[in-house]
């Protein structure tokens, strides 16, 4: 079966092509390589020792986005391509709904004229806002605050008209919490441009020297260490939702939301504490004021992913710490 993924250089669709091709599916890879890099993939086969086509276009690009849907045998359909940055989504917001939300609908529309109506879509925990209280079931409700969240929310809006209006479509809203952690081989893993904003990343390269020390984002939230509590989830646990995913779509129609994520909350300190643990090296940090847009707690309540979908996150956040620094290490400037 032939699976066309989106994005599938970056870091959560390159782990999940590695999964897929384990899982004997054909993959299709369209990037525009804006935040990623050819040598994920490249990797990608090496780990698999299983061949990936790789056609290097922007979902923005009708003309040859269609090309793809003409030359091969798609059946569904793994959307990773977008902006992710919420920083950046504040300075260019115009680029960020033009990307990710007529990128999807030019795919959408690829779609259907190539009768493929099964999708993965690639969502975030921050549409439920500020969630009332922990841990977020999908049923909560759904707001955003910043371009980024909202292009995901106006995403799984369009998705939900799509399926309403044509019943064989079958999608799947993945909305996950925070992935860390990478490959165990050690081949790929998170590879940010710049200075990362995210937790994981800024601690490896402080880890390994490129940064001096980390700085906290808030010591006095209400948890019970002052610290932002996050449901870090490994990256290999979510690239294997999304096979679960698929074979569900493949056998169902309609749409659904699911969480990704392990159901357990950690605080930034208990991260550090457990990357220190693991890896041997200190983490030195200084406690400063809170983010904008931060929110004190936010974990998953993953029941539905393991009823329906019968996945659960396997993985504990000393894993995810040790992969994450065995990447780190084995490609410390990046890809
Ligand atoms: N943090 C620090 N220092 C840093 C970076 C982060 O203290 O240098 C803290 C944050 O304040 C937060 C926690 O570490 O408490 C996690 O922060 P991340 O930036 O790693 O992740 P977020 O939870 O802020 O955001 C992530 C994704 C978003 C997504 C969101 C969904 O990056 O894209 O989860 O909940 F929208």
């Amino acid at each position: 079966m032939e699976i066309l993924v989106t994005g599938g250089a970056g870091y959560i669709g390159s782990h999940t092509c590695v999964e897929l091709l384990n899982s004997g599916y054909k993959v299709i890879v369209v990037d525009n390589f804006f935040n990623s890099k050819p040598e994920s993939l490249k990797r990608v086969q090496e780990i698999t020792g299983k061949h990936l086509k790789i056609y290097e276009v922007d979902t923005l690009d009708e003309v040859t986005l269609e090309k793809v849907f003409s030359e091969n045998n798609i059946e569904a359909v793994i959307h990773f391509a977008g902006f992710k940055s919420v920083g950046e989504s504040l300075q260019i917001p115009i680029l960020y709904y033009h990307n990710n939300i007529t990128g999807t609908l030019i795919l959408c529309e690829k779609m259907k004229k190539y009768n493929v109506k099964k999708l993965v879509f690639s969502s975030s925990a921050t549409v439920y806002g500020m969630p009332k209280s922990v841990p977020i079931s999908e049923s909560f409700p759904l707001s955003a605050n910043n371009p980024y969240g909202r292009t995901k929310l106006m995403i799984e809006t369009i998705l939900q008209d799509i399926c309403a209006a044509d019943k064989q479509w079958s999608v799947a809203i993945l909305r996950y919490f925070n992935p860390i952690g990478a490959h165990e081989s050690g081949k790929i893993g998170e590879d940010p441009s710049g200075t990362p904003n995210n937790l994981m990343p800024f601690i490896t390269q402080v880890a390994v020297g490129k940064r001096e020390k980390l700085s906290i984002f808030g010591g006095d939230y209400d948890t019970h260490d002052g610290t932002g509590v996050r449901d870090y989830i490994h990256v290999v646990d979510i690239a294997k939702g999304h096979i679960r995913a698929l074979e569900r779509i493949i056998k169902t129609s309609g749409i659904e939301a699911y969480n990704l994520g392990t159901g357990i909350g950690y605080s930034v300190l208990e991260v550090v504490k457990n990357f220190q643990k693991v890896t041997n090296k200190k983490i030195p940090y200084v406690i400063l004021k809170r983010r904008r847009g931060d929110i004190a707690e936010c974990y998953a309540d993953p029941i539905k992913a393991k009823t329906i979908l019968k996945w659960s996150a396997e993985k504990n956040i000393q894993d995810m710490c040790r992969d994450a620094w065995r990447f780190q290490v084995n490609n410390p400037n990046g890809y």
